[in-house]
Formats: C-alpha cells, structure tokens, sequence
C-alpha cells in the first residue's frame, strides 16, 4: 500500500465505499480529500447498511484513523447527523479527525446552490443541491470559513461578518430571503462546542504516519468524469476527484503517492445531467437500473444507465496514471444473453475518437461504437477466486482491462464485504 488513492473512474457511485472499507482492513489511516455531502458511499458489513456522505469508509475498522481532509467541504450539521447514526449502530468514532483547513458548507451555501439551478432554467447541471458548488465557490473567492476558523470566536465573527455581507448580495440577486447573521453565529458556536475536539492541525499526525511507513488511503469522492477540470464541464462537481488532486487535498507531499485503484462499475451509471453518450433510454437501460438498484444513495434519483464505456475508462486510467482497477457489480450483468461495450465515440463530423474525451460540446453529438460479447447467465454472487468465475466472465473484465491498460486487481460480485476477491 503505503499511500494509495482510491478514486472513481466513471461518472460516480462505482462503489468506492465498499472498496475503501475492504481495504481499510489494512489500513492505518484513510483520509477523504475532496467533495462534502453530496457523496453517498455504500458500506455494507456487520455493522448494518450505512451510505456515507462525510465520514471516510475506513470509520468501521477501530484500528485505523479517519480524517475529513482540507481539500473537503463539510456541512457540520450533516457530519453531526451521520456520527450520531454511526454511534447508534455501534461504530465508534474515537479516531475521526477534520482538518482545521477544511472549508464549512454554510446553511447559506445549500440555499444559493438551490437558487441556482432555478436561476438556470432548462440548463440545470442537476446538482445534489448540497451547497458544495456555493462552498467552493467561497473558497476560491476567500470568503470561505474553515472549520479551524470555529476555534477562534473573535476572528470567527469577523469572518462571517465579510462572508455573510456577500453571501446575502448573492441571495438577494437570485431573489431569495436575506439569511441571520446572530442565529448563524449562535448554530457555528454550538458546532464548535460538540465538534471543537476532533478539529486538528493534520500536519504532524501525517508526517508521523509517513515517518513510521503507515499505510494511508486517499479516498476520492464522485469520478473523472465529473472532475471540475477533467469532466464534462460545466456538467461537473466543484472539485477534483483525480488522483493528481488526492495529495494535496489529503495533505501530504505528491511524491509520496505510491498507487492509484481506479474503481469501475462492470456498467455505467451516472446522476445529474449532461452528455452521457451510452446511455441506454430503452428496456435494457432499465433492466440494468432494476437489477443494480441505481437510485442515488443521497437523492435517492433513479440513475441513468448504459453499457461499458471504453472511452471513459482508457481516459480515467491514464488521466489518473491507475496502477490497478476494481471491477465492481459484476453480479448485475450475470442474468444478460449478450453484452456491449463502447470501444469508441463518433463525433458528428464522423472523426472517431477511442483514447481521449472530446469535450462537451463535441461530447453533446458523440455516438458510441459498440462491441458484443457473450454473457455468462450464470450467478457470479458466490465466486471468491478468478478461476471460479465463467469464462466469458473472465473475458469480459479481461477486455475492462486491455482497454483501460491497467490490470484488474480487485473484483467485487455482490455489496457485502465478503463478496470481493483478488484477482
Ligand atoms: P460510491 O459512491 O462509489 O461508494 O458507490 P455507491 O455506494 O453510491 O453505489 C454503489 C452501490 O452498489 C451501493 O448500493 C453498493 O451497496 C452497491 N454495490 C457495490 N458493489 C457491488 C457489487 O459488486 N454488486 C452489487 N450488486 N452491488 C454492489
Ligand atoms: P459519490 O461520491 C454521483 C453529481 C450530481 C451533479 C454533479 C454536481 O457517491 O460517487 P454537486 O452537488 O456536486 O454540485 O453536483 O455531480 N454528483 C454525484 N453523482 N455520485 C456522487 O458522489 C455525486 N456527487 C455529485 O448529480 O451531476
Ligand atoms: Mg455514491
């Protein structure tokens, strides 16, 4: 291991969590570098079904710490609720950190980022409605508050008095209610009281983890290709899910990121809007949500679905340098006669591209080239080794894995724990 990022190589919802909480087994520590709530990170063991917004995957072994990195936004109410449902199945939570430069997601953010996907009319991006495009935003303008800032009552008030000025010209413009400054005030001082402790400098405790050759996961939130830069802008999250941006959202040097897992869906799914060239809108589409359960674990929208997108992955892999892929939900293909994969976009002008992601607006006309392959009909559930698996179901991830160049190291057929194995 010793520092890994595990980050999503689709359109989200890959099934990063189970993979981070398969790892964390193993893991000293486990940081979340980037994104807030808008996540929903399935984690099935026996501590029940949890989906996780905040809180890293790794919160279920008591062996390992947990942090909420800088490169996150976190909404302290949201982050109270999930540890109070945490604790009440039993998990303890005695190693769940923040990093004092950790952005907080404001009651305010949540109410501009809902007054802007009404603002844009037909043009919705479909976003979460978390408050994390309006958090982000407030960092890069410097009008942000960070959670070390809760520590600090005098230079708190100050802040918020700046950021609120500006907040309520936002919402006035966007024709909303003007929100209170007293009452944010008085809700920010009881987060520190039951939060304060766990808000930390992660500097010296990470230096200590390298030093002692800890092993550390980065886990990313989302995928490439709803990455800020990377995806299909402006149909993208506010951040960056790539494993470029893992260390520095983590805190920790870039030259100490040693490997990548690339998490993939043996399928695609992808919540919000935007071009989705494989997007299946027939009985096959629906089939594949019916049997994969794709409604999202924080909106609860039903996913949109399609077939395997080579394009995607072969872009994800390089962009991201994968070292390594985890082949997820292979179990929900397992009933299909025949199976497709995307090998290629053509564009309208007819150019076909297989090993970069045109941009949006090309992306908009893209039609996807398919390949077929023989399905396995069989249950793939109680497979625990490569050789156990039917051959056309080798075959099927070992083509996952010549397109994306990367091998496939990790295959996962059903949601619980144990339904993984190495390949
Ligand atoms: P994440 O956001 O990447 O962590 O993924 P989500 O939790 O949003 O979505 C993945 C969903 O698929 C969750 O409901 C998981 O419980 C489920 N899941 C994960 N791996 C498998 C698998 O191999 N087979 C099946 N059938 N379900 C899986
Ligand atoms: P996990 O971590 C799937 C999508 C939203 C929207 C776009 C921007 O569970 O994979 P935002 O609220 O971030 O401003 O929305 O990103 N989105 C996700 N889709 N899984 C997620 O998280 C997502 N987080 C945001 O649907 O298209
Ligand atoms: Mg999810």
């Amino acid at each position: 291991m010793p520092v890994t990022a595990v980050v999503g190589a689709q359109w989200g919802d890959e099934g990063k969590g189970r993979i981070i909480d398969y790892l964390a087994q193993q893991a000293d520590v486990v940081i979340r570098f980037q994104g807030g709530d808008n996540a929903g990170h399935t984690v099935i063991n026996e501590f029940g079904k949890h989906a996780l917004h905040l809180i890293p995957s790794g919160i279920f072994n008591p062996q390992t710490v947990n942090i909420i990195g800088s490169g996150c936004v976190v909404n302290p109410q949201s982050l109270l609720d999930e540890m109070a449902t945490l604790e009440a199945a039993g998990v303890g939570l005695e190693n769940l950190w923040i990093s004092n430069r950790a952005q907080m997601v404001m009651s305010y953010h949540r109410l501009i980022d809902a007054l802007e996907e009404t603002a844009r009319g037909p043009d919705t991006i479909g976003t979460t409605k978390r408050g994390i495009g309006p958090a982000y935003a407030d960092k890069a303008t410097r009008a942000g508050l960070r959670l070390g800032d809760l520590l600090q009552s005098d230079w708190l008030e100050a802040r918020l008095d700046g950021a609120l000025r500006q907040a309520n010209e936002r919402i006035r413009i966007l024709g909303g209610d003007a929100v209170d400054g007293q009452e944010i005030f008085a809700q920010l001082m009881g987060f520190r009281d039951r939060l304060g402790h766990r808000i930390i400098d992660t500097v010296p405790l990470l230096r200590k983890a390298l030093a002692t050759d800890a092993r550390i996961l980065l886990e990313g939130q989302l995928g490439v290709m709803r990455d800020l830069d990377w995806g299909i802008y402006p149909y993208v999250t506010s951040s960056n899910p790539t494993a470029s941006f893992a260390a520095s959202g983590a805190g920790l040097p870039a030259r100490t990121l040693d490997a990548v897992i690339g998490v993939v869906k043996a399928y695609s799914t992808c919540v919000g809007d935007g071009p989705f060239p494989v997007e299946l809108h027939d009985a096959t589409g629906a089939r594949l949500r019916e049997i994969g359960q794709e409604f999202g674990a924080t909106t609860g929208r039903p996913r949109r679905c399609g077939w395997f997108d080579g394009v995607a992955i072969n872009y994800a892999a390089w962009l991201n340098g994968m070292t390594a892929l985890a082949v997820t939900k292979l179990d929900v293909l397992d009933t299909f006669a025949e199976l497709k994969i995307c090998t290629g976009y053509r564009l309208a002008d007819g150019a076909v591209v297989t090993d970069t992601m045109p941009d949006t607006a090309l992306l908009n006309q893209a039609t996807p080239i398919y390949e077929t392959w023989e399905g396995w009909q069989s249950s793939s559930a109680d497979c625990r080794r490569w050789d156990d698996l039917p051959p056309q179901a080798r075959r099927y991830i070992d083509r996952i894995g010549q397109l994306a160049d990367v091998p496939v190291r990790y295959v996962s057929v059903g949601a619980e724990r144990d339904q993984m194995f190495e390949v």
